[in-house]
């Protein structure tokens, strides 16, 4: 394997754009994923997702820009960016009639893992994704959940250091999604790189340490998922009550650093948005409070992830 930067993101890719006759599907996308992630990919349907992870596993060729998995580029290196991702695409043939380990062992073959060392191989992947106990069953006999996480298993046979994974969990019940975002946990902790697509910001919000939200092929945001509603609403939105003159309270908050917005409310209370990388209501108390006015009520506007995701992207798809 050439000479990777060692320090290389685990992808990075900038201006990435792929067309398709006169319809762009992704416009310029500047995306860095780091090593150890278990990073969010978010869009609603059309949004561009799985044209960049397909671009990501080398089976699609971008129209512009660069694309680079652990310092390879993925045009021109195609070949070592195979060994060392694991794509599992959004709709996988189904190989109804092959036996579990069959299966597993049949791609162990394809990736050239010497016979001796397959049936170790395959045992070790089905433990993995918790499935030993079906190794000699059907697949076709097989839950929806049991092949998805077979699905899982066969691309952890090579033992990749980066899994692009489209839409793992879509079809499963809320058991087998649990189940499934628990092996992924299992997979980050022994120090895998992971992808996964989705259109559900809020199912993703409690295993993801980074996400990026992409609508019609745009990067809307990327970070972590405690910044979305921040930078997408332009800032945390809280309630400010006040004794009496609620006008005078009212300025001082205008008056304030970090505060994007403030209006007086119909039922006299102070809607403000704070803004900045870590916006601290205290700075609204204090301040109240030093004007000589009585505050009778602070909180937080409680805004769901889903509202925030489905207002931004509200009509956007193509
Ligand atoms: N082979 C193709 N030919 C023409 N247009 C395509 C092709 N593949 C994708 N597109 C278009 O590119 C855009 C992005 O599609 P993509 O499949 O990447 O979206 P996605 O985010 O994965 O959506 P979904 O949630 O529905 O899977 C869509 O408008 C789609 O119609
Ligand atoms: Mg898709």
């Amino acid at each position: 394997m050439s000479a990777a930067a060692p320090s290389a993101p685990a992808v990075q890719t900038e201006g990435l754009t792929r067309t398709y006759g006169s319809m762009t599907a992704l416009s310029s996308l500047d995306l860095t994923v780091n090593r150890g992630d278990l990073f969010g990919f978010i869009g609603s349907n059309g949004a561009g997702k799985t044209t960049t992870l397909r671009i990501l596993s080398t089976f699609l060729v971008p129209s512009g820009g660069v694309a680079r998995v652990l310092g390879r580029d993925v045009v021109t290196q195609a070949e070592e960016v195979r060994r060392i991702i694991g794509y599992m695409p959004d709709f996988f043939g189904v190989y109804k009639d092959m036996e579990v380990t069959e299966y597993l062992d049949f791609f162990g073959a394809c990736y050239k893992i010497p016979a001796a060392r397959r049936e170790k191989t395959v045992a070790d992947v089905l433990e993995l994704v918790g499935l030993s106990e079906k190794r000699g069953s059907l697949i076709g006999a097989l839950s929806r959940g049991m092949q998805q996480r077979l699905g899982l298993a066969r691309v952890l046979i090579h033992d990749p250091q980066l899994l692009l994974l489209d839409e793992p969990a879509s079809g499963l019940d809320p058991r087998a999604r649990i189940e499934m975002m628990a092996i992924l946990q299992e997979l980050q902790r022994l120090g895998k790189t992971i992808i996964i697509s989705s259109h559900i910001l809020s199912e993703l919000q409690t295993l993801c340490n980074r996400v990026a939200i992409i609508e019609r092929g745009k990067l809307i945001y990327a970070g972590p998922v405690q910044g979305v509603r921040g930078q997408i609403q332009g800032g945390n939105v809280h309630r400010v009550r006040v004794a009496a003159e609620p006008e005078r309270a009212l300025e001082v908050c205008r008056s304030l650093p970090g505060v994007g917005q403030a209006t007086l409310d119909e039922d006299g209370r102070i809607r403000v948005v704070l803004g900045g990388p870590s916006p601290d209501p205290s700075v609204l108390s204090t301040a109240i409070v030093q004007a000589g006015l009585r505050l009778t009520g602070l909180e937080e506007e409680e805004v769901g992830l889903e509202e925030v995701f489905l207002h931004v992207t509200k009509g956007e798809t193509q």
